[in-house]
Formats: C-alpha cells, sequence, structure tokens
C-alpha cells in the first residue's frame, strides 16, 4: 500500500504561512503531500514571505505588465524556495523518498483530480480565498484545488477549508454554509488565547494542531485547554 497522503492548497488569501507550516507538520507524521498553489497566492506569498523574490525577470510572463500577471514558476524553483524558507526539502534525506510534490494549479490531469487516487486521505484548503471558497460552494472545478476539493467531497473524505476575510458578507457565510452541508469542516484560521500564546509560532501551531486534530492525526503541537478544576 503506498504512502498515506494529503493535499495542502494554499489559495491567494492572507496567511500562506499557515500552509506552509502544516506541509511541514504532515511530511513529519510521515505523510506525503500533494501541494497546490493558485497564481494569486504566489503574489501573496512574496508579499507575506518575501520568497520568489529575485525571480521576476526569468519567470514573469506578462509580468511587466500595468496589469501584472501571474508569475509561472517550475517546480524546481518552488521546491528551492520552499527548502531555503522553511527548511521542509522534497526529497527525504535519508530514505530518498519524495515528501511532497508541487502541482500546478492548472494540472487538471494530476491524479488527485480523480476520485480514484486511494492513498489520499484529506485535503485541506489553508488559507482559502473567499474566490476559492465559492468556487468550490458552487461545484465550478476550474483548476486543481477547486476540482480536488469537490473529489473530496464526493468521496466523503475530509475537507478542511480555513478561510481568511473579515469582514463576511452574506455571499461569503452562504457558502461557507454550503459547504458545511456538503460534508466540509469550515476551520477559520482564528488563534485562541486561552492557550496564552507567545509567539505567532505559537498562533500557526494552534491552527495546525486544529487542522491535524480535524485529520484526526495525533499531534501535540499546541497547548490544549487543560483547566486544573
Ligand atoms: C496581499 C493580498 C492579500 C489578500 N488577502 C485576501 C484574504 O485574506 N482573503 C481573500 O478572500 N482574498 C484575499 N486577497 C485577494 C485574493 O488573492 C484574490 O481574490 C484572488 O483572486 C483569489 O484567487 P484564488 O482563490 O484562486 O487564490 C488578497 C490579495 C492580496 C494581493
Amino acid at each position: 500500500m503506498k504512502r498515506k497522503a494529503y493535499i495542502v492548497a494554499i489559495t491567494g488569501a492572507s496567511g500562506s504561512i499557515y500552509g506552509f507550516r502544516l506541509l511541514e507538520e504532515l511530511i513529519k507524521h510521515d505523510f506525503y503531500v500533494y501541494l497546490i498553489i493558485s497564481k494569486p497566492a504566489f503574489k501573496v506569498i512574496k508579499n507575506e514571505l518575501n520568497m520568489f523574490g529575485g525571480l521576476d525577470a526569468d519567470n514573469n510572463f506578462a509580468g511587466k505588465t500595468a496589469g501584472g500577471g501571474y508569475p509561472i514558476y517550475s517546480r524546481d524553483i518552488v521546491y528551492d524556495e520552499i527548502k531555503s524558507k522553511f527548511n521542509i526539502d522534497n526529497k527525504d534525506k535519508d530514505s530518498n523518498r519524495n515528501n511532497y510534490e508541487y502541482l500546478d494549479e492548472m494540472f487538471i490531469e494530476a491524479k488527485i483530480s480523480s476520485g480514484s487516487a486511494a492513498d489520499v486521505q484529506g485535503m485541506a484548503v489553508i488559507p482559502c480565498s473567499m474566490g476559492s471558497l465559492s468556487r468550490i460552494a458552487n461545484g465550478i472545478s476550474g483548476n486543481l484545488i477547486e476540482r480536488a476539493s469537490d473529489v473530496m467531497l464526493k468521496e466523503r473524505k475530509k475537507l478542511v477549508i480555513c478561510p481568511r476575510e473579515t469582514p463576511l458578507n452574506d455571499i461569503h457565510l452562504k457558502n461557507m454554509l454550503s459547504l458545511s452541508r456538503a460534508g466540509a469542516v469550515i476551520l477559520p484560521p482564528t488563534p485562541a488565547f486561552y492557550n496564552r500564546p507567545e509567539s505567532i509560532g505559537d498562533m500557526i501551531n494552534f491552527i495546525t494542531g486544529k487542522i491535524m486534530d480535524s485529520f484526526g492525526i495525533e499531534n501535540n503541537i499546541y497547548k490544549r485547554w487543560n483547566p486544573d478544576y
């Protein structure tokens, strides 16, 4: 039986660091990860995490226009950037196995586009933009993130959606309700304070741990509520 796998999709909402932290933790737990990053997400990643900085000239298509086209990065560039920022390697040093694979959002013929991908246990869209949320809630399936999410719902596998926007309008709320009714877990990346976080890392770990909990993966990466009464 192939190694069990999860899909991590990073969309163009604020908080892409959550997606990378989840990638890291799933690999630590010896799961294989399919990583999808939407085109808008690359812009947010660049802005929030200072990644893909010096690559514009070679990798932007139409990127020089006032319209600000979307960059396309090769797999190797994505692996290198993630490795240099987070120390997450796509190749395991000891076993030489692959830890994860990056899939372009338009690679619609990827294995995970089909319900027949038996290794996939579940998927998290983290962070989830209101755009992706809407398209997933309405079954649009126009890119690999939307399609793989749709597959999770039809196969009754775990789909964790981490919507990031504030405040929320009726459309956002309606879409969240549709997704919840279709079987998704709506898990907004809102940190708690009862666990007395001391750093941004603590807050990120809290959300990562909650997603791992949703997947049913035992973890101890955040302080749980443990009242002494
Ligand atoms: C710096 C930055 C931050 C953004 N933050 C959010 C956000 O928190 N939530 C959201 O819904 N959209 C946000 N957006 C807008 C989305 O990126 C945009 O709607 C995009 O089309 C979403 O596409 P995607 O769902 O395919 O990734 C942000 C955009 C930028 C450039």
